[in-house]
């Protein structure tokens, strides 16, 4: 089959990346990038972590609000580009006004576009579905409008929660929930229309945790060349993939053709759950992630076409709620040692 257009750029630089077992990860030419979270009271300034990116070559980021202190940092970096989020709390006031869109990008983004690569604006992180689902497409067709009356090269897009999946299994059966009709749909023929990808978080670690009886921990991880579920032609070796195409089935049944698809979040914790979180087993996710990504070899249902994704997260994050979800990062914020070797 033929890739959605904007893979197809991907898959060429997989062919050309070349990887070292080093000590600390090389997300560089894997083009994987890192989601830079900052709900910690202990994290390390941005310069700091800004160079830590570049030691360990990391080329893009995400960043979950126009953080000011972070963005400045960045000035001058011609090596790494960032994803930022318009956070989900100003969506109400940007929906009901253009000019407060304006407004918001002459605060948030303009003072930087000369000496930061902001390559997209996330309108929302997995809102859709739900109560301020609908405020979305509004905000992201007025970002659009305005990007383009300005020729700017930044992408304008959703992140979106595979809770927007009312069936997930086997892969074809795939498809959205009747809230997810109702919100996403739209956002998914806009997109269409301005050839832009929707921003997926795809974690085996829920759908795993949620049933390690019948899922078996090497299909969640990336550990077995087994084909454990057989669809049709398809036959599926890691969880990963299989939610990756029912995604994309649940597209198809709405009329959505070909909109390529980004993982703008995808990991695994290393603490928090007992054995189902060890610093193994996510290093093991991880690294097994990027080589999936490296490998260019896409999905049963996309086969060839690369996939773009990011790992979250950069730190472990102490004010976020207690348990996993303080323990998805690869560093640890006090030291920024790694947590886990990955590879
Ligand atoms: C960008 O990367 C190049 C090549 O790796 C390096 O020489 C340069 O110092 C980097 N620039 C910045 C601003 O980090
Ligand atoms: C910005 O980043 C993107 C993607 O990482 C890259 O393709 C582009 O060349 C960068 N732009 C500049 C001006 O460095
Ligand atoms: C696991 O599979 C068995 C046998 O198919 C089934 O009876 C059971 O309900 C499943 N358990 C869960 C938690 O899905
Ligand atoms: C994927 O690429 C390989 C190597 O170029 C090729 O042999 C194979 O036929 C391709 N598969 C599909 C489904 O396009």
């Amino acid at each position: 089959m033929e890739c959605p257009r904007i893979f197809i750029f991907f898959l060429l630089s997989a062919i050309l990346f070349n990887y070292t077992n080093d000590v600390s990860i090389n997300v560089a030419a894997t083009n994987v990038g890192l989601n830079y979270g900052l709900l910690g009271d202990n994290l390390p300034s941005p310069y700091d972590v800004i160079s830590l990116y570049e030691s360990i070559g990391v080329t893009k980021i995400r960043i979950f609000d126009p953080n000011t202190e972070v963005l400045n940092a960045l000035r001058g970096n011609r090596n790494i580009s960032v994803i930022v989020g318009v956070k989900d709390q100003d969506l109400a006031a940007l929906a009901a006004s253009e000019v407060a869109v304006e407004d918001w990008f002459a605060t948030n983004i303009e003072p930087y576009l000369s000496d930061v690569n902001i390559t997209s604006i996330t309108v929302g992180n997995e809102v859709i579905p739900g109560p301020i689902g609908p405020q979305v497409l509004p905000v992201m067709q007025s970002l659009t409008n305005l990007v383009k009356s300005r020729c700017l090269p930044i992408l304008i897009s959703t992140v979106v929660a595979m809770s927007n999946l009312g069936q997930s299994y086997p892969p074809s059966a795939g498809m959205f929930t009747p809230q997810a009709r109702e919100q996403l749909v739209p956002v998914l023929t806009f997109l269409s229309q301005t050839n832009t990808p929707i921003l997926v978080n795809i974690y085996p670690y829920f759908a795993y945790s949620s049933n390690p009886v019948n899922i078996s921990l090497d299909y969640a991880i990336f550990n077995t060349k087994d084909v454990v579920v057989e669809d049709g032609t398809m036959q599926y070796s890691n969880i990963f993939d299989a939610i990756f195409d029912a995604f994309v089935w649940a597209m198809e049944k709405e009329n959505v053709m070909d909109l390529s698809m980004v993982v703008t979040e995808t990991g695994w914790p290393s603490a928090g759950n007992g054995y189902l979180t060890t610093p193994d087993i996510a290093a093991t996710y991880n690294g097994n992630f990027i080589k999936h990504v490296e490998s260019g070899v896409g999905t049963p249902k996309r086969p060839n076409c690369s996939i773009e994704g990011f790992l979250f997260a950069t730190f472990n994050e102490n004010q976020k709620p207690a348990g996993t979800e303080q323990n998805f990062g690869l560093y640890n914020p006090t030291d920024m040692k790694p947590i886990y070797k990955l590879f």
